[in-house]
């Protein structure tokens, strides 16, 4: 029969673990991606392709709390060539401004195209005739054009979490040719950003040689692309509601009490990634306190770091630095009860994140590049009293929604220290008027908003690309 919805993704909305007494069990998953595509799913009914983490080998499909997820199993070796290789050791690092060295290796290049073909051939499998296939992120980037080979009655979308590089940084890579050709598989290639748009089809035309115009790429075989920016949301309801609930308001206030009551509380929450400009604002929320500016009777920062591809060198890299540098800070500027930094190497259930966003006084969000930011737009929406204050780098894609938020450039120290006191200090009427004016944009522009906006032009324009051809 075949599913009228399949979705392509590197991961399950689930991950395959251990518990404590040995027993293996299914745990919801980190990251933006799975929160984001779920609503979608359960509009549609459709089935999910994915990971499932680790490397347990031929589960069956299976239903949980009414998803269909269908696990495709890695190897040892995948994992390590394709997921921390290709995908996370040259492609992430590669995307995001080069932040790390991006790797180059010809077998992580194999592997990651084998990896892709699998997850090509089982969403053939799995599509209805004439069904709608959405695959998502920099880990798939091959099989828009691979399940095209195989199925061409189908509709595909392909949308891409992270940023898009310039040419001048994509270039790099050995295998452009190959990725942009990969992509151009899809009907509707679909970014955060207008800027990555415009990146991806100026490098089509120069690499590939493909014909342009505007947001449209024309193929010799009379099919058109097209490219354009669907910034990605939140389930800003769902947040709403939940930072509204009893319990979680009960949990905020315990929160901060186990702090001691301090006037004010910063917090980051980010997957433990060097992209993410941890080390930068700790260093500046530190030397605030050193220079006399906040004090830690008055000023807590609860950094909260999920861990994340712990066995990719720069990230335990990245560890190392990021605690020596909280026990530094610590050390020099803590009292007893009252460290500068309360630092958490863990994750956090959802309500646990809700809680946090209302004790918060100040958000702290300062990437060197990302796609969007999730947490940036999950605070705003959890701000139902409208006060609190967003601190959000100019490098993050929701700096393009969010403009009321203090904008800061992480690479500028001192720049950041102004913004960070600034928030600080800001009065109630200020915070208002900036929170009123976001939290206004999330509810119009919500995670729901997204999928239907991507949704439909990806029906309008697999049917125009066809009539084409
Ligand atoms: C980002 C990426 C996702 C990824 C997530 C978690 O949000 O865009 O594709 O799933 O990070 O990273 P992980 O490597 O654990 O899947």
């Amino acid at each position: 029969m075949g599913h009228d919805l399949v979705i392509v993704a590197n991961r399950l909305p689930v991950d395959r673990v251990n518990d404590e007494r040995g027993r293996s069990t299914w745990r919801r998953s980190p990251g933006g991606l799975v929160s984001a595509i779920e609503p979608v799913m359960r509009a549609h009914d459709g089935v999910w392709i994915g990971w499932p983490g680790g490397t347990s080998q031929r589960l069956k499909p299976l239903t949980i709390d009414g998803l269909h997820l269908v696990p495709l199993s890695m190897s040892e070796e995948e994992i390590e060539e394709h997921y921390e290789g290709f995908s996370n050791g040259t492609l992430w690092p590669l995307y995001h401004d080069v932040v790390a060295k991006p790797e180059f290796h010809r077998e992580w290049w194999d592997t990651y195209v084998k990896v892709n073909r699998r997850f090509a051939e089982r969403a053939a499998e799995l599509a209805a005739e004439g069904a709608t296939v959405w695959v998502h992120d920099y880990q798939l980037q091959l099989v828009p054009q691979m399940l095209r080979d195989l199925r061409p009655d189908l509709r595909i979308g392909f949308y891409l979490h992270i940023p898009f590089p310039p040419a001048e940084l994509f270039q790099q890579l050995p295998w452009r040719r190959q990725i942009l050709e990969g992509l151009l598989g899809a009907d509707l290639v679909g970014f955060q950003l207008p800027g990555a748009a415009q990146n991806f089809i100026r490098l089509v035309r120069q690499r590939v040689g493909h014909k342009t115009h505007r947001d449209l790429v024309y193929l010799p075989d009379g099919r058109t692309v097209r490219a354009a920016a669907y910034p990605i949301s939140i389930d800003a309801a769902g947040f709403e509601d939940l930072a509204r609930d009893a319990a979680v308001e009960e949990r905020a206030r315990g929160i901060r009490e186990a702090l001691g009551d301090p006037r004010k509380i910063f917090l980051g929450i980010d997957r433990l990634d060097y992209t993410k400009g941890i080390h930068a604002r700790l260093r500046a929320f530190g030397e605030l306190i050193r220079d006399g500016e906040l004090s830690v009777e008055d000023a807590v920062f609860v950094q909260v770091a999920v861990p994340s591809r712990e066995r990719v060198e720069h990230y335990r890299n990245l560890r190392d630095d990021i605690e020596l540098l909280v026990g530094r800070i610590n050390g020099d500027l803590g009292r007893i009860g009252r460290p500068a930094i309360s630092y958490l190497h863990t994750s956090y259930p959802r309500e646990e994140m809700a809680a946090l966003y209302r004790a918060a006084d100040v958000m702290v969000v300062t990437p060197y590049r990302d796609g969007m930011n999730l947490v940036a737009k999950e605070y705003v929406a959890c701000r139902v009293d409208d006060d609190g204050a967003l601190v959000l780098s100019e490098f993050a894609g929701a700096a393009e929604e969010l403009r009321q938020a203090w904008l800061v450039n992480p690479y500028d120290m001192n720049g950041m220290k102004a913004a960070l006191l600034e928030a600080y200090e800001a009065e109630p009427k200020e915070l208002s008027r900036r929170m009123k004016a976001m939290r206004k944009q999330i509810a119009q522009h919500d995670v729901k908003a997204w999928a239907d906006s991507f949704m439909t032009e990806l029906e309008d324009e697999a049917h125009h690309g066809h009539t084409k051809t």
